[in-house]
């Protein structure tokens, strides 16, 4: 075994370990290995950086430690990447499973926004990021199914997924019942232009604070677990035209909820 395969494993197995040290951690160097080559994997597109102007990538070099890169955040103890926000970065690219994006098993954190992997799948192997929070992967052309692995994902708390204009993803009634169960610490939740073709399952988690279910084909009846959600500040179900349900009014009486246009 050479030199170089010897100190990557030590550094994999850095990252897979806790750390007990108090001394601060700089990038590792897996970690910077593996963020370059998935900025090689991409490409840019000025013309789509239209709400920041300026990608987060481009800092991305060697002279510099990891941790300091734009969009890069690291666990201070063990210098594993635990947020990567490349949010309106103008990326161009497809991501495949072979990706060295799914490498960094300690994000925590994930806001892919408002790029375009055009013609990428929402794959199974975002489901191996198991210590994610947050996965946004929102108006970035993604397209497809999105895969039952999502739902092992049990520690998010957001989750965005709205396609991009023109852009179809879908998702099945068994994979969206599975969604609403097992992520029971959801807060944050956007289907939005999903399509999904179900009528809502009644199950959700008791922490949501926004749902936004607009423009799915969503029909039926709504649940009325949904007014009864304790934290809910914000549902959004408008443009599902074969949708209806009841609100019951704190003296009882109902009022009806149909034709959401
Ligand atoms: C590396 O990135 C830093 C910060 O953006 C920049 O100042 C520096 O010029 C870059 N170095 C190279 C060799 O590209
Ligand atoms: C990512 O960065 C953008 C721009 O700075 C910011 O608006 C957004 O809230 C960040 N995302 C997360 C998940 O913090
Ligand atoms: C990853 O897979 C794609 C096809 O799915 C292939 O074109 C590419 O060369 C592979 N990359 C690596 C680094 O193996
Ligand atoms: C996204 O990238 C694809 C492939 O490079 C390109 O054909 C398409 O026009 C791009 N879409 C936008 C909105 O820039
Ligand atoms: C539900 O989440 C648990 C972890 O909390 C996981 O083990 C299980 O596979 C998940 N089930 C589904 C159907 O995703
Ligand atoms: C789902 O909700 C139904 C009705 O509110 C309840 O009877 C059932 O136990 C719930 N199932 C799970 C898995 O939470
Ligand atoms: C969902 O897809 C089906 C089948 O392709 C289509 O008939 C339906 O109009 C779509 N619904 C929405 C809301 O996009
Ligand atoms: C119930 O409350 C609504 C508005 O809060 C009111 O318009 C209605 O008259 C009330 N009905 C009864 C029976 O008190």
């Amino acid at each position: 075994m050479g030199y170089r395969q010897f100190s990557f494993l030590i550094f994999v197995c850095f990252c897979q370990l806790s750390f007990s040290s108090s001394v601060p951690h700089s990038c590792l160097k897996d970690q910077s290995t593996t963020l370059l080559k998935f900025k090689e994997t991409l490409t840019l597109d000025p013309s789509l950086v239209t709400c920041s102007s300026y990608s987060y990538t481009s800092s991305w070099n060697t002279s510099r430690d990891c941790c300091l890169w734009d969009g890069v955040i690291c666990d201070e103890m063990t210098g594993c990447v635990i947020e990567l926000n490349l949010s309106c970065s103008g990326l161009v690219g497809k991501i495949d499973s072979n990706s060295s994006l799914f490498q960094l098993s300690r994000l925590q954190r994930l806001d892919f926004s408002s790029n375009n992997f055009s013609n990428s799948h929402i794959l199974p192997e975002f489901g191996r990021f198991s210590r994610l929070t947050l996965l946004d992967l929102s108006d970035s052309y993604f397209s497809g199914h999105i895969p039952s692995d999502i739902s092992h994902l049990s520690q998010l708390q957001s989750l965005h997924l709205s396609p991009s204009f023109e852009t179809i993803l879908r998702l099945t009634a068994h994979d969206l019942k599975l969604l609403l169960q097992n992520l029971t610490k959801l807060r944050e939740l956007d289907l939005t232009s999903i399509n999904i073709s179900s009528t809502i399952p009644p199950n959700f988690s008791s922490h949501l604070t926004t749902l936004r279910m607009g423009n799915t084909g969503l029909y039926g009846i709504i649940p009325d677990s949904i007014f009864h959600l304790p934290n809910l500040e914000t549902l959004v179900l408008q443009n599902n035209n074969q949708l209806s349900g009841y609100f019951r009014r704190p003296n009882g009486t109902s009022v009806h909820l149909s034709s959401f246009m």
